[in-house]
């Protein structure tokens, strides 16, 4: 028997994880997109597989590209790459296809992601991320505009137990001067630090202090913070986005540790994390601003700015906050013949219902009256439609509210017509 990759899973009806759960994702599904149109994104669909160069000289350095990228060489000997997130084919696909020429510019995606990370609770090889990208004015206000789209995505899906964490990295510059201060700060305890942590205080110190392993954390509390390098006009600019925030009652921390794991961030980054998710793979979202990327991958110098979610997280905290809503849409009529002649009847009394655009579905697996209206409560359906050969015989079906039991007789001629 073949399985599936491991990391990965599948999305089926009928779960025993809920989560996993198609009608879940349509639910999630629904939800993004209905708000995502009263924000005025539209959507953009890129391949799933890029240029491997792409990433590299997109998200640079980060674990992401350098150890978890799922890279090979396709039979041209070109070497391509799996998605590991969706910014860096975004602005590809708004230079490639000129978009910057058009109205729009603002965008949101949904898709399948791919890292080769440890598997665990809420860390999958395989994972989808829903964002958004918003290119245009160097703005605090779209800062904070796309901060609370995400906030309101999570309120509409029933989700109360989530932090926002917040922070402003400046540019290039001011973290290369902070990353020299972390080296001269971290250097006397180096050999406490963790074997990644030592690693990455040579080659970006910045990341100890996002570190989650316990050793690294201790030291990292008072390290010193980058707002200390901040230029005067990254500063204020930081402050009108806080002020924004404010102004729309949303409550944050300022957490100085928070770097975020891509190359490509300047200024505000931001992360949403779950608090009823005490694991530690809490992190539901997070994204920021990512100015000099548009650039770098050849494009006009367009400022960016935008967030990634991690659905499989979503879902996974809807269930423990017990607010993804149970499924309840089936067929709206289900046929049960009681008998070998009484079916075709049914068949075809079905088939004239969907050809009026009505949901339908027919019991073929047995003609028992009771194995039946089982299957139909099960199925979610909203009427049971009862024909054996007496019913063909006074030309009569009895039609069944699977939820308050009533029954009704009604003759085969006025069935098609009367139905709701
Ligand atoms: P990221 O923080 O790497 O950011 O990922 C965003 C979200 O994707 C995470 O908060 C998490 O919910 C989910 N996620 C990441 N890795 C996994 C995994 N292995 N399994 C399950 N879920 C995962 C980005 O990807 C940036 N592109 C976000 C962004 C957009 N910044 C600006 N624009």
């Amino acid at each position: 028997m073949f399985q599936r990759v491991k990391g990965s899973y599948d999305i089926v009806p009928n779960s025993e994880e809920r989560w996993k759960e198609s009608g879940a994702w349509q639910y999630f599904e629904a939800k993004a997109r209905l708000l995502s149109s009263i924000y005025g994104f539209q959507e953009i669909r890129t391949p799933i597989f890029e240029h491997t160069e792409l990433f590299v000289r997109g998200i640079g350095e980060a674990d992401a590209v350098t150890k978890e990228m799922y890279t090979f060489l396709d039979k041209g000997e070109r070497s391509l790459s799996l998605r590991p997130e969706l910014t860096a084919s975004i602005v590809r696909a708004f230079i490639e296809n000129s978009l910057q020429n058009k109205e729009c510019d603002r965008f949101f995606y949904m898709g399948p992601c791919f890292r080769y990370d440890r598997m665990q609770k809420g860390r999958y090889r395989q994972f989808h991320q829903f964002g958004v990208e918003l290119f245009g004015p160097k703005d605090p206000y779209l800062d904070v505009e796309t901060i609370y789209f995400l906030l309101q995505l999570y309120k509409s899906l029933g989700l109360s137990k989530i932090s926002l964490k917040i922070n402003s990295i400046g540019d290039k510059e001011i973290r290369e001067e902070f990353g020299k201060a972390l080296q001269s700060y971290f250097a006397p305890f180096a050999k406490e630090l963790s074997p990644d942590s030592q690693r990455r205080l040579i080659t970006n110190p910045l990341r100890i202090l996002d570190s989650k392993e316990e050793c690294d954390q201790a030291f990292a509390k008072n390290a010193p913070a980058i707002a200390e390098f901040l230029t005067p006009y990254r500063r204020t600019f930081f402050e009108d986005v806080l002020k924004g925030l404010t102004g729309l009652n949303i409550p944050y921390v300022i957490d100085p540790t928070l770097v975020r794991g891509l190359d490509y961030y300047c200024d505000t980054v931001f992360e949403v994390i779950s608090t009823s998710d005490t694991g530690a793979q809490n992190a539901l979202g997070g994204g920021g601003r990512y100015d000099g990327l548009m650039k770098i991958l050849g494009g006009p110098d367009l400022p960016g700015f935008g967030f990634a979610t991690g659905i499989e997280r979503i879902l996974q905290s809807m269930i423990t906050e017990n607010s993804l809503p149970e499924e309840t849409d089936g067929p709206t009529y289900y046929f049960i013949p009681l008998s070998p002649a009484s079916k075709e009847l049914s068949f075809s009394l079905m088939t004239s219902l969907r050809d009026q655009g009505k949901s339908a579905l027919l019991n073929a697996k047995n003609y028992n009256l009771k194995k039946g209206l089982a299957l139909g409560s099960n199925l979610h359906a909203k009427y049971a439609v009862l024909i054996g050969d007496e019913e063909i015989g006074s030309q009569i079906v009895t039609v069944k509210c699977l939820a308050t039991r009533e029954e009704k007789k009604v003759r085969i001629d006025d069935f098609l017509g009367i139905l709701v």
